[in-house]
């Protein structure tokens, strides 16, 4: 266990510093063609419900996403995480123009503050797709998230919840294919990655 933790830390190390010799043109042209690949994707098409993270400096970048699910009519649901915790919920995100007036926490990610009531997405009948960040992936599905188990946790909870999981599709630069993950039990299995280039996941 002490092992598989201490290779997550290294490879955690090597992926950000990867990621910080990227462009930021060439962050964006990877993230459009990964926002191409989703919006064409079934699975989105015909989701009504989606959770979709609001991306930091070195993640693919969502703005198009949000704006597209906006546009079509589907319900936004973003993180709202608890510091200090493994807790996290999907909570119903109104507007486009109401992301510019959250609170930005000390992640420097916006969400909306501990007291403003909001949907949750678990309590009002769950989630069709689950849009996941992370430093890493692996063809597996397994995945490197930056430490925290928010994502295991959240998706751990939805499980038990209600006794499905919904559809998990991670979005990733082609820089954060690796060939192996460690994981431990408690990782979750990605069903999808969507990046830039070609990926082949086996059939699960
Ligand atoms: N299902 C779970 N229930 C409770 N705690 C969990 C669960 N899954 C993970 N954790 C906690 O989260 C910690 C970090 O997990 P891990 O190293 O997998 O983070 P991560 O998946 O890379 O991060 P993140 O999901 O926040 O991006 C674990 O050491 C564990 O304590
Ligand atoms: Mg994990």
């Amino acid at each position: 266990m002490a092992t598989i933790q201490a290779a997550k830390r290294a490879l955690r190390a090597q992926l950000k510093q990867r990621l910080a010799a990227l462009s930021d043109l060439e962050k964006l042209r990877q993230s459009q063609a990964v926002t191409r690949k989703l919006l064409s994707h079934h699975r989105y098409q015909s989701a009504q419900r989606i959770a979709v993270f609001l991306s930091m400096s070195d993640e693919v970048q969502t703005g198009d996403i949000i704006r597209d699910i906006f546009h079509q009519g589907k319900l936004c649901f973003i993180p709202r995480y608890q510091p200090r915790s493994t807790h996290m919920d999907m909570v119903r995100l109104g507007s486009l123009e109401e992301i510019n007036q959250l609170p930005v926490t000390t992640w420097n990610i916006r969400q909306p503050g501990e007291e403003d009531c909001r949907e949750e997405a678990l309590a009002t009948g769950g989630l069709d797709l689950v849009l996941v960040p992370g430093l890493g992936f692996d063809k597996e599905g397994h995945r490197l998230g930056r430490g925290k188990g928010y994502y295991d946790t959240f998706l751990e909870r939805y499980s038990r919840h209600l006794s499905e999981k919904p559809y998990t599709i991670a979005l990733a630069y082609q820089e954060q294919i690796c060939d192996s993950i460690p994981v431990t039990e408690n990782d979750f299995e990605i069903d999808e990655i969507i990046c830039a280039g070609a990926l082949e996941m086996p059939e699960k």
